[in-house]
């Protein structure tokens, strides 16, 4: 059997090459448009590039909702054929973007105008890459297998969360493997997208917690990462400040316009740091929950991250202080490792705070195994984590997260 010392070098060496790579290649970053009402200046620009006609992936609930009325009116206005496509789902499925496929192809669609949590932008990315490449979303998985450019694509983020509108990733559930799975590709950044507070602030209280906590989790493990750069630094700890000055605030008063303003911007600098540094443990795990459980992704995460980050910790005091200290925690007399333990605990509270439970009910015993086993071959594969752990390891982490 390989020692555990040889296969964490083997890791590190990967990781490596992963960050040279990181480097050199150009991370496309959307043309933003940023403010209230920002969306409709969006559809102006998604006319004048000459589109005439549009497919809209989004969910059943904010069409509902309404959500979409100022965006349809004003594409009607501007003269765009649209087809909405509304069979998104949260984590979405293969078998929901081959549906929207399907739309975009009866309605000779060219473009593709993702609106949503990230559910419907993952899915809206998906169905631009498919509508060019004709390989099943599974041979698309991993890093770098789309080959023909997507059709233009342009988001609008109903969720401060994902980040997703600034992201190469598209993650794609399938309910027959039990899997959550992300595609990675330069080529999924959208072309356009637009930052609109004001379709943000009747966001439920759960998912607005789950969601920013999403957003915090991107800048967290993006500066712990051992592949961060100095761009990267600076748009986590941005990121980090601006969530834990403002996610507090949209719990309270989820009308605060402003302050909602705030949390799309940092979830969106969150993203431009984890698309280029990673995730880490707590996402590989999150995804594991959310593939057997459908637990949100958000609050996966929330639930996840003190394990991980007490289990980090010794490989990455000094970057937890500087997080604690972006967070406004820091008293002078602060040694790094106090500062350290007050940032986990403030997650912790956090957590507490926003009804985010310490422990997953849904975790089952005997799942253990399986999801370490497929966290693990997620996050050696591609998270450059600032510590290593074995399988045993992984399953004693997740044990502590049973009820
Ligand atoms: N592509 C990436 O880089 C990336 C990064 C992190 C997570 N993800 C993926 O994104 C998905 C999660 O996205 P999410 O957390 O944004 O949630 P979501 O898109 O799954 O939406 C969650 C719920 O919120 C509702 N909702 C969304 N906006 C609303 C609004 N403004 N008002 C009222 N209700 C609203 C939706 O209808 C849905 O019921 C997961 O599949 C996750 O794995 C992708
Ligand atoms: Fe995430």
């Amino acid at each position: 059997m390989i020692p555990f010392s040889a296969k964490t070098a083997a890791y590190r060496t990967k990781m490596k090459v992963l960050k040279t790579t990181a480097k050199i290649l150009p991370f496309p970053k959307p043309t933003l448009f940023s403010g209230p009402g920002s969306s409709l200046e969006l559809c102006e620009a998604i006319a004048q590039v000459g589109t005439s006609r549009l497919l809209i992936v989004t969910d059943a609930m904010l069409v509902k909702i309404g959500l979409l009325d100022g965006i349809q009116g004003k594409l009607a206005e501007l003269g765009v054929d649209f087809f909405i496509y509304d069979g998104v789902q949260p984590d979405p499925t293969v078998a929901q973007i081959e549906a929207g496929l399907e739309m975009l192809k009866m309605n000779g669609c060219e473009a593709v105008l993702a609106f949503g949590g990230g559910s419907s932008i993952d899915a809206g990315k998906v169905i631009a890459a498919r509508a060019t490449n004709d390989k099943p979303v599974r041979k698309m998985e991993g890093l770098f297998r789309i080959f023909h450019a997507p059709l233009p694509l342009y988001a609008i983020p109903t969720t401060a969360g994902t980040g997703s509108e600034v992201t190469v990733a598209a993650v794609v559930s399938d309910p027959e493997r039990q899997s959550k799975a992300a595609l990675m590709d330069p080529k999924l950044v959208p072309a356009m997208a637009a930052l609109d507070g004001s379709l943000m602030t009747g966001l439920p209280p759960a998912i607005t917690a789950a969601t920013g906590m999403d957003a915090l989790t991107h800048a967290v493990e993006a500066y712990l990462s051992v592949n961060a750069l100095p761009d990267t630094d600076s748009y986590a700890l941005a990121a980090t400040g601006l969530i834990m000055k403002y996610l507090p605030v949209v719990m309270e008063d989820g009308q605060n316009l402003e302050a909602r303003q705030h949390m799309a911007m940092a979830s969106y600098y969150a993203a431009v740091a984890f698309t280029r540094a990673g995730v880490g443990y707590v996402h590989a795990i999150a995804h594991n929950f959310g593939a057997y459980y459908h637990t949100p992704h958000g609050r996966a995460n929330a639930i996840v991250m003190p394990y991980v980050l007490d289990y980090s910790k010794p490989e990455c005091i000094g970057r937890l202080a500087r997080l604690a200290e972006a967070s406004g925690l820091a008293q002078e007399a602060d040694t790094e490792a106090v500062l350290a333990d007050k940032f986990i605990a403030h997650i912790r509270s956090l957590n507490e705070r926003f009804g985010i439970p310490q422990k997953l009910d849904d975790l089952r015993a005997e799942d253990i195994p399986a999801i370490a086993r497929a966290a693990l071959k997620e996050a050696h594969s591609t998270y450059a984590v600032p510590r290593y752990m074995d399988r045993p390891t992984c399953e004693a982490l997740i044990r502590q997260i049973m009820v």
